[in-house]
């Protein structure tokens, strides 16, 4: 194999010297004597300028060299003599590994709908859009590691087969070898679990909380980031059934420690974007959202909003604004409500706090008053929720009889009680929806542009 340098470099490099870029073509123009390949190898957004002076090459090759047709190109790195870049390569030599026949590869000009590319996601990495997006997504899964790693935090590899139900919602995947067109039963007619793989009933984690509560009151601070399952079937621009989430669970935190830390953890990928995404980003702007750029530099600078559920109903009944779901204390709050908060109401995020216990999960923190929970949610401009945690329940009774009150199932949970009968302390943690955080640092408006491969109902292609 022939070395190549990266196009990122490659722009970056002193003219004067003999280099070989390989990549996808984007564009060929050019009159009779001479044509100039836009060459892109999606290590950056930007593209190499080939220069090729057509009567050194034969026309075979040449007609060959197409949009989206992969090659590699042996020349000079020069000085440009055109606008637009500082460097461009004056073709020696050309290998044409693979053709993109015009007359059928999808990708022949510029501006495809997001729509369209979402039906052919198997190449939409090729386009500038997508390549931003997925540099992007690397970064911000780097920066995350690096942030907790800085911190002292372990990284806790919970399973993604569980046969407990964190959320409490019901909304999981069944994983199963049991021949579904003819499963054992028990004599009472029921499936009989305990012939299949795991000897019980299994599914496809929804969160991997509970694990990490217990790698937390192990190693004292840990998270978790893996793909997580919602059998959910919310056809929206901001769900799907199989996102990533990044779950800290912290010994010894408070509430109020939980949400310094969210705000600081949020706040530093943004900046982290910043500092190492920009061209992406501008790009993005451009193209997209003429207010990313200045709308993340903000909320870098912004104290978030902090007030409770109580408190954000209440302006909410008295904002006159009409919603199409009704709002009053006891709703689980739609994305409506909350933007209204974050957009029209304060202008910045918010994290509320101190839920109706009824809307929310069986391991938060119950509050005095014995109606509401210590949980807190993150809302973001655009987006609505993007982070979801809770102080946790620490004392063994109140949990138990939480547990008992909604009807689940202690024996699947005994070992998460475990944590409650020994060695108990304080905690907290909460979990960052990988994509939608992405929805924000990106200004893409749908949740299926932010995942190479979304998974949503009625969709599993590729
Ligand atoms: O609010 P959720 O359901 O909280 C939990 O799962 C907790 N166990 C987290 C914790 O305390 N460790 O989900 C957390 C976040 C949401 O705020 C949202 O950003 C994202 O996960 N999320 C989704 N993202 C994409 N598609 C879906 N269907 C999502 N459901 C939740
Ligand atoms: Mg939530």
């Amino acid at each position: 194999m022939i070395m190549r340098t990266k196009v990122k470099d490659l722009l970056k490099s002193e003219p004067g010297r003999t280099v070989t870029a390989k990549g996808w073509v984007r564009t060929k123009r050019g009159n009779r004597n001479i044509a100039f390949i836009a060459l892109n190898d999606g290590s950056t957004i930007n593209n190499i300028q080939i220069v090729v002076e057509t009567a050194a090459f034969s026309e075979e090759l040449l007609k060959k060299i197409t949009t989206g047709a992969c090659i590699s190109v042996k020349g000079d790195l020069v000085k440009s003599v055109g606008s637009g870049q500082a460097v461009e390569i004056q073709a020696k030599e050309i290998e044409l590994y693979g053709e993109a026949n015009p007359d059928t590869y999808p990708l022949q000009k510029k501006g495809h709908s997001l729509e369209f590319l979402r039906s052919i996601a198997h190449l939409r990495p090729r386009t500038n859009t997508f390549g931003a997006v997925l540099r992007i997504r690397h970064a911000m899964a780097f920066a995350i590691h690096k942030y907790f790693n800085d911190k002292g935090f372990v990284y806790l590899h919970t399973p993604v087969i569980t046969a407990s139900d964190c959320e409490g919602a019901g909304e999981m995947f069944q994983v199963t070898t049991l021949d579904l067109n003819n499963p054992p039963r028990t004599s009472d007619g029921k499936v009989d679990y305990s012939q299949d793989f795991f000897g019980k009933q299994t599914s496809l984690t929804v969160s991997g909380q509970l694990e990490g509560e217990l790698g937390a009151m192990a190693l004292g601070e840990i998270y978790t980031f893996g793909p997580t399952f919602r059998a959910e079937n919310s056809n929206t621009p901001r769900h799907l059934a199989e996102f990533w989430m990044i779950e800290p669970e912290m010994a010894f935190y408070d509430i109020n420690d939980n949400m310094d830390l969210a705000e600081d953890f949020i706040k530093s990928l943004v900046r982290y974007a910043l500092e190492n995404c920009m061209d992406d980003l501008r790009f993005l702007n451009d193209m997209f959202d003429k207010e990313l750029v200045e709308r993340l530099e903000s909320v870098i600078k912004t104290d978030f909003v902090r007030l409770t559920y109580t408190e954000g109903v209440k302006i909410l009944e008295e904002s006159g604004e009409k919603f199409e779901f009704p709002v009053g204390w006891g709703v689980d709050l739609q994305s409506e409500h909350e933007r209204y908060l974050v957009e029209k109401h304060f202008g910045k995020p918010v994290i509320m706090t101190d839920y109706p216990k009824d809307i929310k999960a069986f391991y938060m923190k119950q509050n005095e008053d014995g109606r509401t929970v210590r949980g807190m949610d993150v809302l973001f401009p655009k987006i609505g929720e993007i982070i979801g945690g809770s102080e946790r329940e620490a004392s063994l009774e109140k949990l138990q009889a939480r547990i008992d009150e909604l009807g689940m199932s202690r024996d699947t949970l005994e070992w998460y009680l475990d944590t409650r009968r020994f060695g108990a302390a304080p905690h907290s943690g909460f979990g960052l929806g990988f994509e939608r955080l992405l929805l924000f640092v990106t200004g893409m408006s749908n949740i299926r542009d932010v995942i190479p491969f979304p998974r949503t109902p009625k969709n599993a292609e590729y």
